[in-house]
């Protein structure tokens, strides 16, 4: 091969759930690639898949469709072992270390877990890579004996991420990592994720429902929307020219530091909430919000075309970023 395969390729994914109301298709035919060492963020609103698909990538939810390759290899036809094998370098860190920590155990036992399910090591081993991964999130050794409830919000997401780390993983997959945090814990968070980046080669799949939290961490960005990918692109890019009218959308909403651009922006695009999941509208899912729709997005389900899903991505008014003119 004279090009380097991605690390994770998802080509297809579908995720649904049946509900007694009705079958809710939560991730509908999502392809996305994440190479060694790359930060992809995932971002959309609250129920538009995106935690379903990081579970999925994880295999935590079983696929209706498509299929999840991990360094080439085709997640779905592994079992026993070497899935088991496969797993360990993939791993998980969820948006809430307050429930996803168990208060029984010290914060040692809980980042020696995966070890110890994965019978990896001699006791003395274990010991010394859960101290040194410690070390690696910026605790130390000396919280060893702590419980995570005499832990700051920010240290238990420090520990949190230990415990994905404790296997050597090459992928994490960060569920809002640091959306539970306060505002300024979270950029510490986000900068030991940067950090571990460089020093570990590890590549994220970084989920996050504010694009303003991406910006400074991800290398490419993908926004979902109901289920499916509408835009995707090189992160600058994006904040530069966003394309899509969901993406200006997000954009528009989001926290502008500056209060005279504040007041000077474009009024909020995508007005009413999301749709029914259980019914979504035909064609593109967007259209109910869109300013831009035309009776065409009710009819035909846009596709990605140069990473962007709207039958109108030629003809829309140029859009002014309130977030590149704040200088913010
Ligand atoms: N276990 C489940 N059973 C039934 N429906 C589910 C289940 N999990 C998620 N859903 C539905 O699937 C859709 C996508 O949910 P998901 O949690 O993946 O979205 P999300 O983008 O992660 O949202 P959030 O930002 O709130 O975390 C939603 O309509 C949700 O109600
Ligand atoms: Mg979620």
């Amino acid at each position: 091969m004279t090009t380097e395969e991605p690390l994770l390729e998802v080509r297809g994914a579908a995720v649904s759930y049946r509900t007694r109301a009705g079958t809710v298709t939560a991730v509908d035919g999502v392809d996305l690639t994440v190479r060694r060492g790359e930060i992809v963020a995932l971002v959309g609103e609250s129920g538009c898949g995106k935690s379903s698909l990081g579970r999925a990538v994880l295999r935590l939810e079983p696929l209706a469709g498509g299929e999840v390759r991990f360094a080439g290899v085709d997640l779905g036809t592994l079992s026993g072992t070497p899935l088991r094998q496969a797993r360990r370098r993939l791993q998980m860190v969820f948006q809430d270390p307050q429930s996803s920590l168990d208060p029984r155990r010290t914060v040692g036992q809980i980042v020696e877990r995966p070890l110890k399910v994965h019978r990896a090591g001699t006791p003395a081993q274990r010991r010394a890579k859960v101290a040194e991964t410690l070390d690696l999130v910026g605790l130390g050794s000396r919280f060893l004996d702590r419980y995570p409830a005499a832990l700051s919000g920010g240290q238990r997401q420090r520990v949190g991420i230990a415990r994905a780390l404790v296997l050597d993983p090459e992928l994490l997959v960060c569920d809002e990592p640091v959306s539970a945090l306060d505002v300024s814990i979270q950029a510490q968070i986000l900068q030991l994720l940067l950090d571990l980046r460089e020093r570990l080669g590890l590549a994220l799949l970084f989920v996050a429902h504010d694009l303003a939290v991406v910006r400074h961490l991800a290398d490419r960005v993908a926004v979902m929307y109901l289920g499916r990918i509408v835009e995707r692109g090189a992160v600058d890019e994006m904040f530069a020219l966003p394309r899509h009218p969901y993406t200006q959308a997000l954009l528009s909403a989001a926290p502008v530091p500056d209060v005279a651009v504040e007041r000077a922006r474009s009024v909020p695009l995508a007005a009413g909430d999301l749709p029914d999941p259980l019914a979504p509208p035909s064609g593109c899912a967007f259209r109910t919000r869109c300013p831009h729709a035309r009776p065409v997005c009710a009819e035909v389900t846009p596709a990605l075309v140069h990473d962007v899903a709207c039958h109108r991505q030629d003809e829309l008014p140029p859009f002014v970023s309130p977030i590149i003119h704040s200088g913010g």
